[in-house]
């Protein structure tokens, strides 16, 4: 289902809302970080300097990836795929699987951006290592959140509001 459809779905909801709010965001974060990675590999290459400002931009972003993810797998992990799972038989095998792939692969680029940091400047290829980290996150966050909109966000259309309140207990 395309995403205009589930909108316009009746039993769109406020989890669905939020959920789409949440990728958008994570979306956006990541796109940027692969942007500005790459956008640094290129300076580096022509003139060899580095900004210190545009690095703690990129620690910034960073941070906020690590945030974001953290509290929305959580939810995810410990909310709504075991209620769909309970209560409309969903299978979150394969996106649990995905969770899993996506935090390991965080540690991996916090370890890319550290020598970024150094006070000497990055030593030889790790600009260009960094950059390869950004892309694979972007690039594999993007195929989970597309297979999660394709299977998890549909089958939250069938929730009812009394639903709702049982999986959020009033949190929402
Ligand atoms: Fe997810
Ligand atoms: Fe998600």
């Amino acid at each position: 289902m395309q995403r205009s459809e589930i909108e316009a779905h009746p039993g769109h909801n406020i989890v669905i809302a939020k959920l789409y709010d949440t990728h958008d965001r994570l979306r956006e974060i990541t796109e940027k970080l692969d942007e500005m990675a790459s956008e640094l590999a290129a300076r580096r290459e022509g003139t060899k300097a580095v900004d210190r400002g545009f690095l703690q931009m990129a620690v910034a972003i960073n941070n906020a990836l690590q945030q974001v993810m953290h509290a929305h797998h959580g939810t995810e992990d410990e909310v709504i795929f075991p209620y769909l799972t309970a209560n409309f038989g969903f299978d979150a095998s394969k996106l649990d699987e995905e969770h899993g792939e996506l935090m390991a692969a965080m540690p991996a680029l916090q370890a890319a951006l550290v020598p970024l940091l150094e006070p000497g400047g990055p030593p030889a290829g790790a600009i260009a290592a960094f950059a390869a980290e950004a892309k694979r996150l972007r690039e594999r966050l993007a195929a989970h959140l597309a297979n999660e909109e394709a299977t998890a966000v549909v089958a939250l259309l069938k929730l009812t509001s009394s639903d709702i309140q049982r999986m959020f207990g009033g949190r929402l």
